[in-house]
């Protein structure tokens, strides 16, 4: 079997994360008319708007999968659990870039300034998140577990994903405050979209096997671990971005990170190595540089691309 488990758990994840945003919309409008009503206004009779969010929704599939053609390295089945972490976890390190691709495309889509200090600080925001991902598995990762090219491989296609994380992200952002349509009805919209991409998308790539052994077979508590992880994530990211915004998400899931290494140390006896405590005073120096505020005599040089 090839990747089959990976891409229908991407397409799980959107319906789980559709079925929980119907059933919210369903609780705001009152009833099932109301709701129907809503999803007729907003989604049948607003075909362009519609159409909009089929962007993100087909780049999303596309890097979720990626995400997961990372993670799996190649062939799932005959690799362990401890071995399939390695690899999600050598993509989420290269994966940091996203924050620089997401600022980037802040700038050219949503016209927004960024002072010469906060891009210095989100470079050192990558370079803190690195730095504290590998001392948790530099070890791992430079002990030669299974072949290069296959690293090669993650490593493609985590870079693949940052492109598209930083464009869709924003272009989501962008739809999300340009209307008073609400946050999950907007993620509604996005799951239905993402319904015949991810179909097609396992069925293009193993067909065959579906067909002979049903949609979930390979399915593991591993698998579903990853479903409801994805759906979450999803739908926290989406009010993340409502509410506030991309860049500052990338400081929040880089802080997320720091802490929970912190966590490990009394949940799974994490030693604190020097590379993590650099890492970490990286990540909580560029909070507060992002946010430092020059004086009016610096502001004149404020940096635009
Ligand atoms: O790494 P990044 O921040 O780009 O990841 C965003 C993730 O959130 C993607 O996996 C995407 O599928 C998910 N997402 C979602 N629903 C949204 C926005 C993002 O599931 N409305």
């Amino acid at each position: 079997m090839l990747y089959t488990n990976f891409f229908v758990a991407v397409l799980m994840s959107e319906v789980v994360k559709l079925a929980t945003c119907l059933s919210i919309v369903y609780i705001q409008t009152g009833g099932l008319r109301q709701l129907f009503d809503t999803l007729r206004d907003t989604i049948i009779r607003q075909p362009i708007d519609t159409f909009k969010i089929c962007v993100p929704s087909l780049l999303y599939i596309i890097q979720n999968n990626l995400l997961y053609v990372s993670a799996s390295h190649l062939d799932a089945a005959t690799y362990q659990v401890s071995q399939k972490l390695l690899f999600w976890k050598l993509y989420r390190v290269t994966y940091q870039m996203k924050i620089l691709t997401t600022a980037m495309f802040a700038v050219i889509i949503l016209k927004r300034q960024l002072l010469r200090t906060q891009w210095f600080s989100l470079v050192t925001l990558v370079l803190g998140v690195v730095l504290v991902q590998l001392a948790q598995t530099s070890e791992q990762i430079t002990s030669g577990h299974g072949p290069h090219q296959n690293k090669l491989l993650g490593f493609s296609a985590a870079l693949s994903a940052c492109c598209l994380s930083g464009f869709a992200g924003i272009y989501f952002e962008k739809m999300l405050k340009g209307s008073d349509i609400s946050v999950w009805m907007r993620n509604v919209q996005l799951s239905l979209c993402s319904l015949p991409f991810g179909l097609l998308t396992c069925f293009i790539t193993d067909n065959t096997v579906i067909k002979e052994k049903g949609f979930f077979f390979g399915y593991d508590k591993f698998i579903l671990y990853l479903i409801l992880l994805q759906a979450g994530g999803g739908l926290i990211v989406a009010v993340v971005v409502k509410y506030a915004d991309n860049i500052l998400k990338g400081f929040a899931t880089s802080l997320a990170i720091v802490i929970s290494c912190v966590a490990s140390v009394y949940i799974f006896s994490f030693q604190l190595t020097f590379q993590f405590s650099v890492g970490a005073l990286f990540v909580i120096f560029s909070i507060f540089l992002y946010g430092y505020v020059p004086t009016p005599t610096t502001v004149a040089t404020t940096y635009k691309v």
